[in-house]
């Protein structure tokens, strides 16, 4: 019943850009209670995933899938996830290997599918990665979909809702065909990393992805890569500047993107707790009509997008693409827009006068107005 899955796009938090290969079972733990007592859950982060590094080098002899040393007793920490009103994601490659070199599903995939279900996961990225050696020259679009319609057979031999996120960066407009494997969100690009170029060219460049959103099939540009970061060699602060930072959590909304943290929980400090935790900002992402947002204006130094909402209002991103300040003025018309609008700053929470015909504001270097229409 795939269709019904995620019908808002998830939230949680994902391993991977704090911890990398170096993820364990203690951090995993660590990073979902901190979640829970700094109040995340109550905004609505509940997935916890478990990336790359928690398989063991070698199967049974049965062919059963174990996790390593790292992760003692992955189903208790499942069972824990559980009982503390939160979800429990894995990772695995339909090829042999993963990204990261640990054993992939290529061969065992109703084994694998039948120890998630067993485990209770809620959530499942299965990440291309080697799967090149087995395309090799096939480049047809059937033979990428093909690993992906294998896992989803066996997936569905069990009664329990697994999201299915396809990790394939992109390739062959993967925005096409997901839902056709039961997917509920695919990757659209390569990963991000904690600066601004990244960022840019994966965010800002979503734009013509809009038609294929909706409830239950989410365009992902990977996760956010605010607070610490650094992929368990060198945990340090994001690169991107507090203004940039809220570019990207307001852009990732406006995409109606998959929510998933990237950074070591236990060290939120309170600008990032902030911006995770502005519930009129989140509820932009979590908008039940499930559009992406559509970019308006384009020019090398502003950017506008407009997402439309379920009660009819819109929400809309003025982003400042310039490396200094800029009076940035929008006429409501060039947003097809009526000429008068009520409008609220979802950061601030604070409403501003009606406002004729247009909009003038002064945004900061590579930061953001995000306003929502009343
Ligand atoms: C790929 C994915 C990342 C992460 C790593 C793990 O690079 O795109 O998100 O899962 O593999 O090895």
């Amino acid at each position: 019943a795939g269709s019904l899955l995620s019908l808002t796009p998830p939230m949680g938090w994902n391993s991977w850009n704090c911890w990398g290969l170096s993820v364990s079972e203690e951090k995993v733990k660590s990073s979902a209670q901190a979640l829970l007592d700094k109040g995340l859950a109550g905004h609505g982060w509940s997935y916890i995933n478990i990336d790359d590094g928690w398989q063991a080098a070698q199967r049974t002899t049965s062919g059963k899938l174990l996790p390593n040393n790292k992760f003692p007793d992955i189903k208790g920490l499942g069972d824990w996830l559980h009982t503390h009103g939160l979800k429990f994601g894995i990772y695995s490659s339909p090829g042999t290997i993963t990204c990261g070199g640990y054993l992939g599903s290529l061969g065992y995939e109703e084994q694998d599918a039948a120890l998630y279900a067993q485990w209770g996961v809620d959530y499942l990225k299965y990440d291309w990665c080697s799967y090149d050696q087995v395309v090799l020259n096939d480049t047809t679009t059937a033979a990428y979909k093909k690993p992906f319609f294998v896992m989803q057979q066996a997936l569905r031999r069990h009664n329990r809702d697994i999201v299915y996120n396809l990790c394939q960066y992109g390739m062959k407009q993967v925005w096409q065909w997901g839902p056709s494997t039961d997917a509920q969100s695919w990757r659209t690009t390569e990963d991000i990393e904690d600066t601004w170029q990244s960022l840019y060219d994966i965010g800002f460049h979503q734009h013509a992805l809009y038609p294929w959103a909706g409830p239950g099939k989410w365009n992902d540009p990977d996760m956010m890569i605010v607070g610490q970061v650094g992929w368990g060699e060198s945990l340090h602060p994001t690169r991107l500047t507090p203004d940039e930072q809220y570019t990207h959590v307001s852009l990732w909304c406006l995409l109606s993107a998959p929510l998933l943290i990237g950074c070591d929980i236990s060290k939120l400090d309170a600008f990032t707790l902030n911006l995770l935790t502005n519930d009129e900002v989140l509820a932009v992402d979590q908008d039940t009509l499930g559009k992406q947002a559509r970019r308006i204006i384009y020019t090398p130094q502003q950017q506008v997008w407009v997402k439309e909402l379920a009660d009819g209002s819109k929400a809309i991103g003025i982003f400042n693409m310039d490396t200094k300040y800029r009076d940035i003025a929008i006429s409501w018309k060039a947003l097809g827009l009526p000429a008068a609008q009520r409008v609220r700053n979802l950061w601030t929470q604070k409403d501003l006068e009606l406002i004729k015909e247009g909009y003038k504001a002064r945004i900061p270097p590579h930061g953001v107005l995000l306003l929502k229409t009343k």
